[in-house]
């Protein structure tokens, strides 16, 4: 079912003031500095509610990491190792991109840089669920980790029989952190109601510019609860729709006031930049993207006149 909210503006999201609460801006390490990914900016990270460790606000979305060929596997490779020099930190991946886990834990290894990375997954959207500590315990495996750093029941699919069991396993500290996550306006239902029953440390949920539904009652929501929110298909999807419809439109000069240099970087901004918003997960299988999308993870961040600026913008688009 399409809410009838997609593609409006949300008035709540846009009454939200103190845009830069919680906020940390921190320097990025003299390693990370290049003129590609703008890293003499500082980098912007928000505060888990629950715990108040901080994160950097670009992530990595991980759907198209289901790969064998050399080619592949060594472009995923790169991205994965330059994730934390360009001062991104959380890679979000789930049991349903066939063998993306598989994928990173062996990159992941292979590289040395588990350290350095902030790895979600998600529980089984399939299959059978009747031994509930076995399927967790196969992330474990598949990602080659002793400990998740957060671990989400992916669309809702079980959540009744893998809850308890997640808690449990947060209590051992097998798992830091729990979340659910949707990208479905008719699971924005379930996702209300687990955020008012359940101990939850995360949400994911998905929002653009473009796509603006989650801003009318989840993220203020989750903003209330003290929940942490990650936001997926920021871009459009898979195929980057957004980016596809922009063309070779030229970015508004203003678009400078707030360092961003490219269309991914404007659409990422407008996502951070909303009060409730932890991170956001851009997908790619490309270091040339990574570092454009790492870009949006520095520097200024728009304010509450900026963000109805880049709306109206967006309009004309
Ligand atoms: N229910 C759920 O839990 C759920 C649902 C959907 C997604 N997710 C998560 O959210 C993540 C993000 O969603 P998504 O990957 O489907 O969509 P997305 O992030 O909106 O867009 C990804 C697409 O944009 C392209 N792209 C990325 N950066 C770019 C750049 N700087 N310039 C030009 N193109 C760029 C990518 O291609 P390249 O590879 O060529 O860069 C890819 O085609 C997923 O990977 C997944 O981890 C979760």
């Amino acid at each position: 079912m399409q809410s009838p909210f997609k593609g409006r503006p949300s008035r709540r999201a846009v009454m939200q003031g103190g845009i830069a609460a919680g906020i940390g801006l921190a320097l990025g390490s003299l390693a990370a500095r290049g003129a590609d990914s703008g890293s003499a900016l500082p980098l912007i990270t928000k505060k888990i509610p629950s715990s108040g460790e901080k994160l950097p606000v670009i992530g990595l979305g991980t759907n198209q990491y289901s790969v064998t060929a050399a080619e592949e596997l060594a472009a995923r490779k790169e991205v994965l190792q330059n994730m934390p020099q360009l001062g991104g930190k959380l890679v979000d991946t789930a049991r349903g991109y066939g063998e993306a886990e598989v994928v990173i834990g062996n990159l992941v290894k292979e590289i040395g840089n588990r350290d350095k990375l902030f790895i979600a997954t998600k529980t089984p959207m399939r299959g059978d669920l009747s031994n509930p500590a076995a399927v967790v315990e196969e992330s474990f495996r598949r990602l080659q980790t002793e400990q998740l750093d957060l671990l989400q029941i992916h669309n809702f699919n079980g959540l009744n029989e893998l809850f308890p069991v997640l808690k449990e396993w947060k209590q051992a500290k097998k798992i830091r952190y729990i979340g659910v996550t949707t990208s479905t306006d008719d699971q924005y239902p379930q996702m209300k109601e687990a955020l008012q029953k359940l101990p939850l440390d995360f949400i994911q949920v998905d929002h653009s510019i473009e796509n603006r539904g989650a801003g009318d009652e989840i993220l203020p929501m989750a903003l209330d609860k003290g929940v942490a929110v990650l936001i997926n298909v920021p871009l459009g999807g898979r195929r980057g729709s957004l980016l596809t419809r922009v063309g070779d439109k030229k970015l508004p000069d203003w678009a400078a006031e707030i360092d961003v240099t490219s269309w991914a970087q404007f659409l990422l901004k407008y996502n951070i930049s909303h009060p409730a918003v932890t991170a956001v997960i851009p997908g790619t299988t490309k270091l040339s993207h990574l570092h454009d999308n790492q870009r949006a993870g520095r520097g200024r961040l728009p304010d509450a006149a900026m963000r109805k600026r880049m709306e109206a913008y967006w309009l004309t688009i």
